[in-house]
């Protein structure tokens, strides 16, 4: 079944704690907390003690994305907070097979993700080392864009590349997700869908996020 990881960057910010539990009782897999450092994109969010303040309310896994220069530096500050996954992106500053070497260290899941105009090739080489690759379907930095093309073809070999050489990776897609555009990149190959302005505007959240599992390549 495909997973489902709302994005808490559409959440109302006056009531995480209660969004967060909203989230998890529609069923999410998933909760996706964007950490933005206004330098690797224009916007700043969220940072450790937020993750560390919502840890205790829910055990649903925490997929972290790291849009931030020199991840490095936080991994250890992210994983204390109770972080279970950490994504950083091929773009980043620094050097990031030793973030995601950090990761795995800590005994978390590592992900690595890459940006519309990036092409597939150059996060190859980091996938026999992480569990998730998170292909971004907008450019960072906000909620609410719509989905670019770009990413359906990189999912479609992420899939490929998984049967042959990683078959537990998660291939999860992030950006402009909606009904549609979920379902065609669970036929693509995507095994996660990260989504936030649509499923947050539903008034029956649950609803979709049970449609959304059922999405996939059979
Ligand atoms: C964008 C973030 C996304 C964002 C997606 O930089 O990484 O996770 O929340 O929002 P929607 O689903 O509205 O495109
Ligand atoms: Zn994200």
């Amino acid at each position: 079944m495909t997973k489902v990881s709302p994005s808490m960057l559409s959440a109302d910010f006056s009531r995480l704690g209660e969004e967060l539990l909203r989230v998890e009782r529609a069923g999410a897999d998933w909760i996706h907390i964007d950490v933005m450092d206004g330098m690797f994109v224009p916007n700043i969010t969220v940072g450790p003690l937020v993750v560390k303040a919502l840890r205790p309310l829910s055990r649903i896994v925490f997929d972290v994305h790291l849009m931030i220069e020199k991840p490095v530096r936080y991994v250890n500050a992210f994983a204390d907070a109770g972080a279970d996954i950490l994504t950083v992106h091929t773009e980043a500053e620094g050097e990031i097979r030793e973030a995601i070497k950090a990761i795995k260290d800590r005994g978390l899941r590592a992900g690595i993700s890459l940006n519309p105009g990036t092409p597939f090739s150059a996060v190859e080489k980091y996938l026999d080392e992480v569990d998730v690759l998170l292909v971004m379907t907008v450019q960072p930095g906000f909620g609410g864009q719509s989905f670019r093309e770009e990413g359906l073809p990189k999912i479609t070999a992420a899939g490929r590349y998984a049967e042959e050489c990683n078959p537990g990776l998660e291939i999860s897609v992030d950006g402009g997700i909606n009904r549609e555009t979920g379902r065609r990149c669970a036929e693509a190959g995507a095994t996660v869908l990260a989504a936030g302005s649509y499923l947050f505007r539903m008034d029956d959240m649950a609803s979709e996020i049970a449609l959304w599992k059922t999405f996939g390549k059979d």
